[in-house]
Order: C-alpha cells, then structure tokens, then sequence
C-alpha cells in the first residue's frame, strides 16, 4: 500500500515540493508508506494528435501511468502560473492513464507564490482532473505566499486524512462510468472552494494578508491595518448586499493596502 505525490513544479525543492512532501508526511504519520515523483524527471509531451482521449493516453510515460494505477491514493501539487496549474502538470494529466481510479482517493494543492492570485482557480483545474477520472477528491488545498505555514501544517493532516480513505477505499457505485456521474458530481458539490471565482480570491488573499498583518508577520503598521480591515468589512457588507461590484473594489481595496 502506497500514496503517491506528484510534484509539478520543474523546481525540485521548492514551494510545491515542500508542500507535497507535508502531505506525504501526514499519510506516513498514519501508517502508510508514500512515495514522491518529479514530472520534469519525466519525457511528458503535450498532446499534438488528431485523435480523442484515448490517443493521448498512450503518450504519458508507461512507468509513471503504471506508478498512478498501483498507488492507493494520488497527491498532486501544482504551481500556479498566470492564474492556472503550469503547462507542465497539464500536459501530465492530459496524456496520463489511471487505470482503476473509480473512487481513489485525491488530494490536490495549488502554490500561487506570486501575487496569490490564481490560487483558488489553480486547484480547482486539479480538481477537474480528479472530478473527470471520478477519483474521489478530498480537501482541496489553495495556497500563497501568505497561508504557507498554515497550507503546510493543514496538509500534514489531509495526508493523514487520505491515508484513512484509503484504507477504506469508497468506489462511486454503478456499473460503468455512465451510471457512476450521480454520484460522483453528489460528492463534488461536497467540496471547497470548487465554486469559487475572482471575487472570492481576492476576499481569502484579503484575509490572509489580514491575518498575517495582524500577527506583525507582513510589512503593514498598525493603521495600515485598520485602513485594511475597514476595506474589508466594506466588503463584506456590500457582498451581503448584493453589491458585487463594490465588494470587489473594496475587497482588491484591502489587498492593495496589505500586499508586499
Ligand atoms: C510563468 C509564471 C507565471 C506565474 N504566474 C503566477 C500567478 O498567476 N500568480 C501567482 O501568485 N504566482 C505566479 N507565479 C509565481 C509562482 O506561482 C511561484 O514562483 C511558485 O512558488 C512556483 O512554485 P515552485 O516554487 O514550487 O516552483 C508565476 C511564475 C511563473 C514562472
């Protein structure tokens, strides 16, 4: 029995590395061996075909498809480029086999280490993956530079939470992947984050840079902070309003003030 985490950034050692191995931490604290690959260790090519999924599955490397079909559960940590998971990670999903996947257990991180911005769209992308092949997503992991260290104390637990699914591994019933899409899109609605969009983004970066300001860990003084805080507030009235657009001025307002 093994979990396998996937690290998606071509940088070994990084954000997404360390994040992936936080999780893979949480799956060994359970009892579970674990296992780490790199993609760039990998000939992943973007599929160039004429052809439907079926083609493109025969062009993902056969020791890393095969390494997918046997682990018990998947990891994937992606790096958020302009917005969505890199081009890297994509490529991988794109032309990969699952084999057996009805039901596996999925765990799924986006790092935007930038701006922030694309954290939340980045780990919905992996979560599509996860949705299409009816693995059964848990925890959805949305991270920047400004959640680290809670992203990675939280993913030391969703390791271990994945471990245990894995032990009780839960298939989506129905004969065929037809019969199974009721109960699959059910479990999907279950799930956070997933519906989120922009706005949303922006009032959890909000948030975050508020959090992170408040403990003197950011760059922002005490009336900063206020200022901030006000902004925020702002927004949240005008959300509950049913004012959209304000929300949003008022909450890109707050991050404005906070960002460093
Ligand atoms: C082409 C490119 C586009 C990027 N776009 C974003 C972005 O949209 N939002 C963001 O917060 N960070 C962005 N970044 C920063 C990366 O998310 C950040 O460097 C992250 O730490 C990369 O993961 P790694 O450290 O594991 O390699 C971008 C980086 C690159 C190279």
């Amino acid at each position: 029995m093994a979990v396998l985490g996937i690290v998606g950034s071509p940088r070994k050692g990084k954000r997404t590395d360390k994040l992936v191995e936080a999780a893979l931490q949480g799956v060994r604290s359970a009892g579970m061996a674990a296992r780490k690959v790199y993609l760039i260790d990998y000939d992943i090519r973007p599929f160039c075909g004429s052809g439907g999924s079926d083609d493109a599955f025969g062009l993902g490397p056969r020791d890393l498809s095969a390494m997918c079909g046997e682990a018990e559960a998947l990891i994937i940590g992606a790096p958020v480029y302009w917005g969505d998971i890199n081009g890297l990670t994509k490529d991988f999903m794109d032309t990969v086999q699952t084999p057996d996947s009805n039901g596996k257990p999925a765990l799924g991180v986006a790092i935007a280490g930038g701006s922030g911005k694309g954290l939340l769209s980045g780990v919905q992308s992996i979560y599509h993956f996860f949705y299409h092949r009816q693995m059964r997503g848990i925890d959805p992991t949305p991270v920047s530079r400004f959640n680290m260290e809670e992203a990675l104390a939280g993913l030391m637990h969703s390791g271990a939470r994945l471990a245990e699914a894995a032990r009780q591994r839960e298939r989506f019933p129905g004969v065929g992947r037809e019969e199974r899409w009721p109960e699959v899109l059910a479990h999907y609605t279950t799930l956070d984050y997933l519906d989120d969009g922009p706005l949303e983004e922006f009032l959890m970066l909000a948030e975050q840079l508020l959090e992170l300001s408040a403990d003197g860990r950011g760059k922002a003084d005490l009336d900063m902070v206020d200022r901030a805080r006000i902004e925020f507030e702002e927004a949240l009235d005008a959300l509950e309003a049913g004012r959209t657009e304000d929300a949003a001025r008022h909450a890109v307002g707050c991050y404005q003030i906070l960002y460093f």
